[in-house]
């Protein structure tokens, strides 16, 4: 099976890019399940209902979110509704919506995608290695789900490998979502997980982590807030990472980051020559 993973999608200029490449790419690669990560879809801040409907009819199975969840406050609501939206499942209990959510993809497997957030310089949160346990404890690789994908959504590369080596072996992959900055680290760890600390951000790099550049340097320079962050315009970067996951085992047998647009475009390998697993 072939799951594509597209990083965080920063404001208009990162929904073009899925809206107008991604069903291109499905067809193209015969890819059977896609995960987004939406928590700036909308002006850079969080997710409407109708921006939820453009990414499933672009070809999201599942759109994953983050510490921006909640800044459209109608997505409070709506993803009650939405069984294909996922917020962190170590946010408080009670909070709206669900941590994990199954699916069947293209090819019939049934994947179960499950984001927990990191700790380290982000808001306290409960233990995102407990609360994973506890999904996985429910949904076993193999016996009840045929791939299992987790976004770590994290700020520090060091809690997303830990995250990574703790489920090794028993998720298909780990990805890490929210700094917008891909790293060249993907590879397939030892006991079959596939592996990315971050797969980078849908939108425009001409940027500061996708927001026009002024406002951030001016922040960083002077220490007065200013005006409103909004989302850089110019044309987008698409960026995530492809992985193949063996029908039986439903580990990673291939992984290839995915970089597509205005910058690189006439440098990206092409998918599934990225690393194979040994075994
Ligand atoms: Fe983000
Ligand atoms: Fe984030």
């Amino acid at each position: 099976m072939r799951c594509l993973f597209l990083g965080d999608i920063v404001g208009k200029s990162g929904r073009r890019a899925v809206v107008d490449r991604l069903p291109g790419l499905i067809e193209s690669h015969d890819i059977h399940f896609v995960i987004i990560n939406g928590e700036n879809a909308a002006g850079g801040f969080g997710i409407t209902e109708d921006i939820f409907h453009d990414l499933l009819d672009a070809g999201a199975d599942v759109v994953t979110l983050g510490n921006h969840s909640w800044d459209q406050r109608e997505a409070l609501v709506f993803i009650e509704r939405q069984n294909r939206l996922v917020r962190p499942a170590n946010y408080p209990s009670g909070t709206p919506g669900r941590g994990a959510t199954m699916h069947t993809a293209r090819n019939g497997a049934q994947v179960l995608v499950v984001q927990v957030m990191g700790r380290v310089f982000m808001d306290a949160l409960d233990d995102p290695f407990a609360a994973i346990e506890r999904e996985l404890a429910a949904c076993t690789l193999g016996d009840h789900a045929d791939a299992i994908i987790v976004d770590m959504h994290a700020e520090a590369t060091s809690e997303k490998q830990a995250m990574g080596h703790f489920l090794d072996g028993r998720v298909s992959l780990v990805v890490g979502t929210h700094t917008h900055v891909p790293t060249a680290d993907h590879q397939i760890l030892g006991g079959g997980t596939g592996y990315m600390s971050d797969v980078g951000m849908c939108g425009d790099y001409d940027s500061v982590l996708g927001m026009q550049k002024d406002e951030p340097v001016q922040r960083f320079m002077r220490k007065i807030p200013g005006a409103r962050f909004t989302p850089a315009l110019g044309p987008p970067m698409l960026s995530g990472v492809a992985v193949e996951i063996d029908d039986v085992s439903g580990l990673a047998t291939n992984i290839a980051p995915l970089r597509l647009g205005a910058v690189l475009e006439e440098t990206v390998p092409p998918l599934w020559l990225g690393v194979q697993s040994s075994g």
